[in-house]
């Protein structure tokens, strides 16, 4: 139960850290690159010790109109699961979050009703116990 505790006191700091260091990706060629957090924070073009793994982590997302739906393409088995997805703006506002448990949620999606006064880039967030925190950039 610490454990879990951990991982979701860290998730939570990290979606601070994101707000805190306003945007978090690279510019130019460096565009989808996180230089705030080397080897904290995790993408699909930039997962540095976790190489392979962005498919089954980085969270991937749909947009319809202001429905935002989250997955991460990840087993969810009790010694190796997706711990919690976040929906955050670029000033730190969490817009939606959801926790899973191993055993309870068999799938890692979740699904945030965006309102009508947000639009452009927001993040999505994915915690994995194993492989850590992992962050896709979109816009809506
Ligand atoms: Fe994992």
């Amino acid at each position: 139960m610490n454990e879990r505790r951990n991982f979701l006191k860290t998730t939570l700091l990290v979606a601070s850290g994101l707000a805190v260091a306003g945007t978090a990706l690279g510019k130019g060629k460096n565009k989808d690159k996180l230089t705030t957090f080397p080897g904290i924070i995790y993408t699909t073009n930039d997962p540095g010790m976790w190489d392979g793994k962005a498919g089954s982590h980085a969270p991937e997302i749909t947009v319809n109109g202001k429905k935002v739906t989250v997955v991460t393409h990840h087993v969810m088995s009790e010694p190796h699961y997706i711990v919690r997805h976040t929906l955050v703006t670029p000033k730190g506002k969490v817009l939606g979050s959801k926790t899973f448990y191993p055993g309870k949620d068999d799938k890692a999606i979740s699904e945030y009703e965006i309102q009508d006064n947000i639009s452009g880039k927001l993040y999505a967030t994915s915690f994995c116990n194993k492989h850590d925190f992992w962050v896709t950039e979109f816009n809506i």
